[in-house]
């Protein structure tokens, strides 16, 4: 049994078909990097793994059992902008996840709980680099460090998958870099598995230890809604990264349209 197992999921929209017949499995600790061409379905497919949305046909199976179907702690998330809260310091955004569940009536911890909980955050903020900026809100940080703070939220309710979808998209090429040394570490002291949807095949190749391209395959002149996007390439990045992208970069450059 593996980790997660998506057994024949399919995804429509009115009689939109987005995703058709998708089957994987996955182990805990993989890294796959999803890249396919815009409006392919891939953040449908993150939802699906979230639990946000149900699919209309198949299952996701975690360890064995069926998702629930309610985001929950085992799952972090963090998108390409705004997943995290403006009106909260860069403190609160990330200590709120330890404060909530504890007290779903009052809201918030007190006392030596409370105490621990935002040790807890600020311990994590350091360990990304905010450990400077625990008093600032989101809108006096810089793009780099609003990602970083949105990787802290998602990891400190210590989920088992972390769940991104473009995240660094927004961020410029240098301080990419820094958020891709940031991410790869976490993902070696957390042993999370990572589902992480890109633009940037490089970027896919370099950080995934398999590398998943969503495509259309079939497709219907009169009626362009009819099918989905099928997963076209799964490819295993563990040993001889090189030898993968040379093999596949020309055909997958060719197919994917720059975005
Ligand atoms: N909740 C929804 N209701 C209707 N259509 C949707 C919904 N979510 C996504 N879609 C459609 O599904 C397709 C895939 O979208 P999406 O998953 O966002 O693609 P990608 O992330 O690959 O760019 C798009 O055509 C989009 O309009
Ligand atoms: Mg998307």
């Amino acid at each position: 049994m593996s980790f997660i197992d998506v057994q024949n999921v399919w995804q429509q929209y009115g009689d939109q078909v987005v995703l058709e017949g998708l089957t994987l499995s996955v182990n805990e600790g993989e890294f796959c990097t999803l890249v396919g061409t815009s409006g392919c379905g891939k953040s449908t497919f993150l939802r699906l793994l979230l639990g946000q949305e149900s699919p209309s046909k198949g299952q996701i199976l975690l360890n064995g059992k069926p998702l629930r179907s309610e985001p929950d702690a085992s799952r972090g998330v963090v998108f390409q902008r705004y997943s995290v809260f403006p009106h909260l310091s860069v403190l609160d955004n990330v200590a709120l996840g330890l404060e909530l569940p504890h007290s779903p009536v009052f809201g918030r911890l007190f006392g030596k709980a409370r105490r621990e909980a935002r040790e807890q955050a600020a311990m994590l903020l350091k360990r990304v680099g905010l450990g400077h900026a625990l008093a600032k809100y989101p809108s006096q940080l810089s793009g780099g460090m609003q990602q970083r703070l949105a990787i802290a939220q998602a990891l400190v309710m210590k989920p088992r998958v972390l769940l991104l979808d473009e995240p660094f998209g927004a961020l410029d090429p240098g301080i990419r870099k820094d958020m891709h040394a940031l991410l790869l570490e976490l993902w070696e002291e957390t042993h999370l598995t990572v589902f992480m949807v890109t633009h940037d095949l490089n970027e896919g190749f370099s950080l995934g230890t398999r590398l998943m391209v969503f495509d259309k395959i079939r497709h219907d002149p009169h009626a362009p809604s009819a099918y989905g996007a099928r997963i076209t390439y799964d490819l295993p990045l563990n040993e001889n990264r090189s030898k993968g992208r040379e093999a596949l970069t020309v055909p997958l450059l060719a197919h994917l349209n720059p975005l």
